[in-house]
């Protein structure tokens, strides 16, 4: 059988930094553990556009199609700010998401031991935190239609419209289920039912699909109320599925509470293809964070743990993923920290290499 393959997206900003440090690992996989990659490296966002003039070419999102699974770095940058909205770098995701069809996006926010003191929110609120926001990722206000600017009298008026079938709030709340099932067995639907329509029907449909999972603890809240217990006790969640643009919100304001943005990671899953395995694109949570690019400072973690994610999910290699994210733990543990970990002037910071080494070190200790 031929090797799974890669295609490797690293994007704009520290996207390729942290990104080179990923493929140190999967060198690691197939050098120590005979799990080799058939890799391809590709643009997107603004260096597709320095390329190509566009922030996504076809080329490259037909092999995102053929590909078992996508990694992702970052897009985006100050210097595109000024690009026309249809060729802004953030347009190559939304098409990568849109047309891999990457209904349900996993974002765990997990809070590290060793980082419990670095959240901003006291240590016994965050401390053993190990919530899945579920966002949905295709639909919603993202892309509802019509939307645009147009004029109304003598005035412009800006328009996003929300909107979810039935069907798209079914196949996402079935991904939230099945996953409870494998975590706490408890799920929180978010939304905004006591002002909005979309809202009504989400809530309807969540409620409809739990009659097939009587074991998972189903609550609903609105979304506004979740934000609020998110940061007063996060612990109370196990799952939480919510819309995209909600999802967006939440899962930064989640991430937040383990301490570092840098550290985490995610997952956009479709339906399955004719091999078994989903579509799958992986991604760290944090963006391209240009005021840092190029002075190897960032935290490749976020970046590894994301790999870690698709080892499992894409690659049904559970107890490969848990190795690697055990490496990650071992090296927080031991005190490596990239700038965005310290608080401390006093403390030299690890590069972006040094702490891709150190979970090389990990790897190779775990064998
Ligand atoms: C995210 C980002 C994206 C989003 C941007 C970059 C388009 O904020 O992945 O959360 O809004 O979905
Ligand atoms: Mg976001």
């Amino acid at each position: 059988m031929s090797n799974p393959s890669l295609l490797i997206l690293a994007g704009d900003g520290i996207g390729p930094e942290v990104m080179a440090e990923v493929r140190k690992i999967i060198d690691w996989y197939g050098a120590k553990r005979d799990l080799t990659f058939d890799v391809e490296e590709d643009l997107v966002g603004g260096a597709a556009y320095d390329a190509h003039g566009t922030p996504l070419t076809d080329e490259t999102m037909e092999k995102a199609q053929q590909a078992d699974a996508v990694l992702l770095g970052a897009v985006g940058g100050p210097k595109y700010d000024v690009l026309d909205f249809s060729v802004k770098p953030e347009r190559g995701l939304l098409r990568l998401r849109k047309e891999m069809d990457l209904f349900a996006n996993l974002r765990p926010a997990q809070c590290f031991d060793a980082l419990a003191d670095f959240s901003s929110l006291k240590k016994d609120v965050v401390a053993g935190l190990d919530i899945m926001i579920v966002r949905e990722l295709t639909s919603g206000i993202y892309f509802g239609e019509p939307r645009g600017i147009i004029e109304e009298g003598n005035q412009r008026v800006g328009i996003n419209t929300q909107r979810y079938t039935e069907a798209e709030i079914d196949r996402v709340a079935r991904s939230a289920f099945e996953l409870a099932m494998k975590r706490g067995k408890k799920l929180c639907s978010m939304e905004k039912a006591n002002v909005m329509e979309s809202g009504i029907l989400w809530r309807e449909v969540v409620t409809e699909v739990a009659k097939d999972y009587p074991e998972v603890e189903l609550s609903h809240m609105y979304a506004d109320a979740g934000a609020m217990q998110l940061c007063r006790w996060p612990k109370q969640f196990d799952v939480i599925v919510t819309d995209n643009l909600f999802g967006d919100l939440l899962s930064d304001a989640a991430a937040m509470l383990t301490g570092s943005l840098g550290m985490l990671p995610s997952a956009s899953l479709g339906a399955p293809m004719a091999n078994g395995r989903p579509k799958a694109l992986y991604e760290p949570v944090h963006g391209s964070a240009p005021d840092i690019a190029g002075q190897a400072k960032a935290n490749p973690c976020a970046c590894i743990l994301s790999f870690a994610m698709a080892l499992r999910y894409s690659f049904d290699q559970g107890e490969e993923a848990t190795r690697l994210e055990k490496a990650v733990e071992k090296v927080l543990a031991d005190g490596v920290r990239t700038a965005d970990l310290l608080n401390d002037e006093g403390i030299t910071p690890a590069t972006t290499a040094q702490m891709g080494d150190a979970v090389i070190a990990a790897l190779d200790a775990s064998l």
